[in-house]
């Protein structure tokens, strides 16, 4: 089941979180989130197993944060929790933005299963544990249908 994550959800999502990023967002970020942007989580058989943050910005939408637990990565679960949260988005957003580590081979291909594309790349973005950084890879999906919504209105 895909819904809304609750300020109740907070620990679990959390917990993932620090299974899977080496700089994991706080607790505090992670309530800020609930209250501002439109964050989705799976669950199976009654446990939640991911999350997925998006930041809807004008008629445009950043993706955030989003991860899978471990013990349940690749079974289709990242890819139906996106594309559930990108439908849900309140006003469909003309196009989508994310940052990914240029590292992270998993989330690249999920992203352009999803429709994403590499536009750019920003170098030494993001930090790593040992002191050096990484690049980031710049992630677009356009969402033609909006495109067409947008230029046939009246
Ligand atoms: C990225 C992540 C969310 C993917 O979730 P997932 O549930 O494992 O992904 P899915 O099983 O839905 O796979 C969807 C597609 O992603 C790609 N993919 C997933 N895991 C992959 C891997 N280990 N290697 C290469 N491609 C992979 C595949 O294209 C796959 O499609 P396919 O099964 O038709 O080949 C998960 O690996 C994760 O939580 N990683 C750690 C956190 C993270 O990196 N988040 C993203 C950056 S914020």
């Amino acid at each position: 089941m895909i819904r809304l994550m609750q300020h109740a959800d907070i620990h679990s999502v959390f917990n993932i979180e620090q299974q899977v990023q080496s700089h994991p967002w706080s607790l505090k970020q992670f309530a800020e989130a609930v209250d501002s942007y439109q964050c989705t989580v799976i669950e199976q058989q009654g446990q939640l197993v991911g999350f997925c943050i998006l930041q809807p910005v004008l008629d445009e939408a950043n993706l955030l944060l989003m991860a899978v637990a471990p013990d349940q990565q690749g079974n289709g679960l990242g890819y139906q929790l996106l594309e559930h949260s990108i439908e849900q988005l309140p006003n469909q957003p003309v196009q989508i933005f994310l940052e990914v580590r240029e590292s992270n081979t998993a989330a690249i291909r999920l992203y352009e299963k999803a429709g994403f594309h590499q536009i750019d790349v920003r170098k030494n973005y993001y930090p790593n544990p040992d002191g050096t950084r990484e690049h980031a890879v710049i992630m677009v999906k356009a969402c033609s249908d909006d495109f067409a919504a947008l230029f046939s209105s009246p």
